[in-house]
């Protein structure tokens, strides 16, 4: 593993406090102007919350200004809360949400200079420069991992591999044969392409990749170790969300790896307590929320992302860092009254020498009571483990659950191979009680 502190930063990502926030005040006061002259939804937010664009003097102030939601995109579908006219849009993204339509976004030429800029610090960031040859195994079309990541590595200079999600083999194939220094994936997939190595006799930790950018669903501590020894990389932790840009929202740095340095200059963040909605002190949890600050077709004013994560003060950058995102305040599933996270069953899982990150919670009702079962492979080196091997395994994972979360569960271990194998993001959760 090669880590080096870079040396070529911009001059911003060194800028002082001071400099950041009136950079901040100004694009704020911007961007509430443009949203409130542009777009209809919320001038009418705005005046009914009874405030106006005048009334922001400074970054705190912006706490008086009304929330904006996924349901406030699906209720203006498809492109009622875009602040320009269509023909200034170059690109439309969409986000297939699990339920309802899909949140349609879209970007003016100058929304796709800002985003591939963004998107080449996070890169850099992450440790690439123009030297290294990028795998990009996001999907290309309407997500925003494919597209995103793609002009990101361009601007930097790199050698992008455009493979998109999928075909594994390939992938594999192409790693062997194009010798890419730098992997951008879920971090599940991830896992999957490791698998695939194993799977044909090879060590991946032999290949040519030096470096991973890993996003698009919550991973955790665990799953950064998992993946860094099985593929012999630095594996860094790339945020974003369609509404808001895309990837490159934030993304770690490889000198210090700890939490996504978020791009405040493009990206004002708050937390807030997601049942009050009031904004809550740097270093508290809570609820991520994000106003843009430069974007011209989309703006979003305070935008709800769901992400539970705390607000961290800066360290290799001049910019605040966000906790990595271990979980959404969706995926909170509530088990005979105890409220637990996928992320915290992942942690526990992943702390078995003989686990692997690949696993499914399924919970359904058995009389009126909830149930919970934690399937779970072994690592391709235990396939072969007897039946009490697994079983001990098993014992002393529903341990640990019962002993850390207080819920017991059943576990099942599974032979690798045995669970769905997402292309993309991971669906971690099958919740039978509500059907
Ligand atoms: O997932 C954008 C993206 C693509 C990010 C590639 C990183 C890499 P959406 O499909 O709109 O956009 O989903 C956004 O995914 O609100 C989080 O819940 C989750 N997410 C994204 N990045 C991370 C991350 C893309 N690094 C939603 N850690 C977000 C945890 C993440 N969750």
């Amino acid at each position: 593993m090669t880590a080096g502190p870079n040396t070529t930063l911009e001059p911003i990502e060194r800028a002082s406090r001071d400099e950041i926030v009136a950079l901040q005040t100004a694009r704020l006061k911007q961007t509430l102007a443009h949203a409130y002259a542009k777009v209809p939804a919320y001038r009418a937010k705005f005046d009914a919350a009874g405030v106006h664009p005048d009334d922001l003097k400074t970054l705190a102030d912006l706490a008086r200004f009304p929330f904006t939601t996924k349901q406030d995109l699906r209720d203006h579908y498809p492109y009622g809360m875009f602040a320009v006219p269509l023909k200034e849009v170059v690109r439309i993204h969409a986000s297939s949400g699990t339920t309802g339509k899909q949140t349609v976004v879209g970007y003016t030429r100058n929304d796709l200079d800002m985003w591939a800029g963004v998107m080449a610090r996070s890169l850099r960031a992450a440790g690439a420069g123009p030297d290294d040859i990028v795998q990009i195994a996001h999907a290309y079309g309407l997500f925003t991992g494919g597209f995103g990541v793609h002009y990101g590595a361009e601007r930097l200079g790199c050698t992008v591999i455009p493979m998109g999600g999928g075909q594994t083999a390939k992938q594999v194939q192409l790693i062997r044969d194009f010798k890419p220094t730098m992997i951008v994936a879920t971090p599940s997939y991830a896992l999957n392409v490791a698998d695939e190595f194993v799977r044909q006799g090879l060590d991946p930790a032999a290949c040519s990749l030096r470096l991973g950018c890993f996003g698009a669903e919550p991973w955790g501590e665990g799953m950064r170790s998992e993946i860094q020894t099985r593929l012999g990389i630095d594996a860094m932790d790339l945020y974003g969300l369609s509404e808001v840009v895309g990837p490159g929202v934030a993304c770690e740095c490889i000198e210090a790896k700890d939490g996504p340095v978020i791009w405040e200059d493009h990206f004002y963040p708050e937390i807030i307590d997601p049942e009050s909605g009031r904004v809550l002190p740097d270093g508290e949890a809570g609820e991520l929320v994000f106003t843009s600050l430069t974007k011209e077709a989309l703006p979003v004013i305070r935008y709800r992302t769901r992400d539970l994560a705390r607000l961290l003060p800066p360290t290799a950058r001049a910019f605040r860092r966000m906790s990595k995102v271990a979980a959404r305040s969706d995926d909170m599933l509530i088990i005979r009254g105890v409220n637990l996270f996928p992320g915290h069953i992942e942690e526990l899982i992943l702390k078995q020498p003989q686990l692997s990150g690949h696993y499914l919670l399924e919970v359904f009702r058995e009389g009126p009571l909830d149930q919970m079962e934690v399937l779970v492979e072994v690592k391709p080196e235990f396939a072969h483990a007897s039946g009490e091997m697994k079983q001990a395994t098993a014992k002393g994972l529903q341990h640990e659950i019962k002993g850390w979360l207080g819920v017991t569960t059943r576990v099942s271990i599974l032979d690798p191979g045995h669970l769905p194998r997402p292309e993309g993001k991971a669906r971690r959760v099958i919740d039978k009680r509500a059907v």
